[in-house]
């Protein structure tokens, strides 16, 4: 109360002090408290009051602030403001272009520089002081910015910023040059705040999410048998092998733009131990030199803008091949079944894009997918084929190992004392053909389309199709053969020995086919057995259409 008292008797010499200090705040308040509070032995502490007031005033002062100022699309330049003021606007969409940036009340060695990140530019050299950063008059906006202070003194300050964004609103506080804003996304700014606190003093706000970009860079290696660590792989890259029946033992994975605010965490399936308990961003998971293989995999996002995002991973298994891709946080890979990881793939995406499409869908793979969107060439003959020694209306063949188990099912089936019978096994391109073209004549185009397939997308071509039945369907190839023991039976226990029944009922909208009970395709017992146990098709399960 003294000085304030006192400095009512000198208002209008401190006012003149004040304002040329630039503290005009202090003089409103020293108006009010002089109405409120006056007293008669003021005049005695004038001398004393006007010291202290020198004194303190400039120290207080010496904080260092800073001002700024943006170039609004439509309105131009606006005026300076200082230490955590808006510049720039924040709900008419108007973006900014350009921004000037200076310190206040500097004392020591201290500056400030910046960068921003323009429209169809990208981030621009640092420039200083006060210094224009951006366009004005080209009408580009700005998406994202880093200030930070130089010189020795700036160890003393951090420097913190928060832009408003389009379509995100404001986003948290950045500090010392990390990036605030976006990248990626063509979004603009629209306001910015900026403020100088001392090195101690907290931050002004949240500062989990000061910016988003779609530049996530997430790696990943693997520990495979007798070869080590791999090196790094991204963007859904194999890390692994394939075909080499070397097992995967240990995997990391990490996001090298921390700035993205997306982290990663992920746990393996291994052999004796089962689930592991998560590891994230870069720790190791599964095991070195105790030779367990990775049996399966987990793999989800965190962070502030893990949201955004979605991870996808596939992973190429012992008697499966490829697996279909799943995403965050579903198991991929098996569990219980004692089959070795060797390969996988992992693809980080925006939510939104699709996902990844393009499994390996190899020629003469046991698990190709043939359909009416994915065909062989007219020239493709299996390598392998064998004539089949069972039971059958007419001679035919199959490829060697899908004939292997076939004898084994005709065997199960047996056992039950149920005969099936081969009808038509192996088909070459010039045989589906004029099936086909028989099949138009009777039915029809749209007739045919549904129960006769075009040379060239029949599963019978690859050697791994056959259709059976049995006396109790007239040795014929009719829906009613699904009724029958004998239909049952393979619908409940064809998957046992590799095969499915690949036309199911209620499918006809994902395979283009009718229901065909009678139909076997051949695709090894884990895929067979993953793919029955799931209810889905082929089509479903892999994710190819
Ligand atoms: N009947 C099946 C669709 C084929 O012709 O391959
Ligand atoms: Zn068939």
């Amino acid at each position: 109360m003294l000085k304030l008292r006192s400095i009512r008797i000198v208002s209008i010499g401190l006012c003149c002090l004040a304002l040329l200090m630039g503290v005009t705040p202090i003089f409103g308040s020293v108006k009010a408290e002089d109405n409120l509070a006056p007293t008669e032995n003021a005049v005695n502490t004038t001398t004393d009051s006007v010291v202290q007031a020198t004194n303190s005033e400039p120290a207080a002062n010496a904080t260092m602030g800073c001002s700024y100022r943006t170039h609004v699309q439509n309105v131009g330049w606006q005026s300076f403001v200082s230490n955590g003021v808006i510049s720039g606007t924040e709900g008419l969409g108007l973006r900014l272009e350009g921004i000037e940036v200076k310190l206040e009340n500097v004392t020591g060695d201290v500056g400030v520089e910046y960068t921003t990140h323009v429209e169809n530019i990208g981030w621009q050299n640092y420039v200083n002081n006060g210094a224009i950063s951006g366009t004005s008059g080209q009408s580009l906006r700005l998406e994202a910015i880093k200030i930070r202070l130089t010189g020795i003194a700036a160890e003393n300050y951090d420097l913190y910023y928060q832009v408003h964004a389009q379509n995100f609103g404001w986003l948290d506080w950045a500090k010392n040059g990390a990036s605030a804003g976006t990248e990626g996304f063509g979004f603009r700014l629209e306001g910015i705040k900026i403020m100088v606190v001392p090195k101690s003093d907290p931050a002004p706000g949240p500062t989990n999410r000061p910016f988003v970009t779609t530049n996530i860079q997430m790696t990943y290696q693997t520990h495979i048998q007798n070869i080590g660590w791999e090196g790094w792989k991204q963007n859904g890259e194999l890390s692994g092998t394939t075909a080499q029946n070397l097992r995967l033992e240990a995997i990391e994975i990490k996001n090298n733009n921390p700035e993205s605010n997306v982290g990663i965490k992920y746990q393996t399936h291994v052999q004796n131990l089962g689930w592991q308990g998560f590891k994230q961003d870069g720790q190791m998971s599964g095991t070195s030199n105790q030779s367990l293989r990775l049996e399966g995999i987990q793999i989800q996002l965190t962070g502030a803008n893990a949201e955004l995002f979605e991870v996808y991973y596939a992973a190429y298994v012992e008697g499966f091949g490829w697996m279909p891709w799943v995403m965050n946080g579903e198991s991929a890979g098996t569990e219980g079944l004692g089959l070795r990881l060797e390969g996988v793939r992992i693809l980080v995406q925006l939510k939104g894009s699709g996902g990844p499409k393009n499994l390996e869908n190899a020629l003469g793979s046991m698990t190709q997918l043939v359909n009416k969107n994915h065909s062989i060439p007219r020239d493709y003959v299996p390598a392998d084929l064998v004539w089949v020694s069972l039971p059958s209306t007419r001679d035919t063949q199959l490829r060697a190992e899908a004939a292997q188990q076939l004898i084994k099912l005709f065997d199960g089936a047996s056992a039950q004392g149920l005969t099936l019978y081969c009808s038509s096994g192996y088909r070459s391109y010039a045989t589906q053909a004029a099936i086909y073209q028989w099949h138009v004549e009777m039915y029809g185009v749209a007739g045919a389309e549904l129960v006769s397939a075009r040379p060239g997308m029949s599963e019978h071509q690859l050697g791994l199709a056959m259709d059976v039945t049995s006396a109790s369907a007239s040795f014929d190839l009719v829906e009613s053969f699904g009724t029958t023991a004998e239909g049952q039976f393979v619908r409940d226990h064809a998957h046992k020995y590799g095969f499915i029944v690949r036309y199911p009922q209620g499918k006809t909208h994902i395979t283009g086919y009718a229901y065909e009970p009678w139909h076997l395709r051949y695709l090894g017992v884990p895929v067979a057995t993953a793919i029955y146990n799931s209810g889905k098709t082929m089509e479903e399960f892999y994710g190819i259409y």
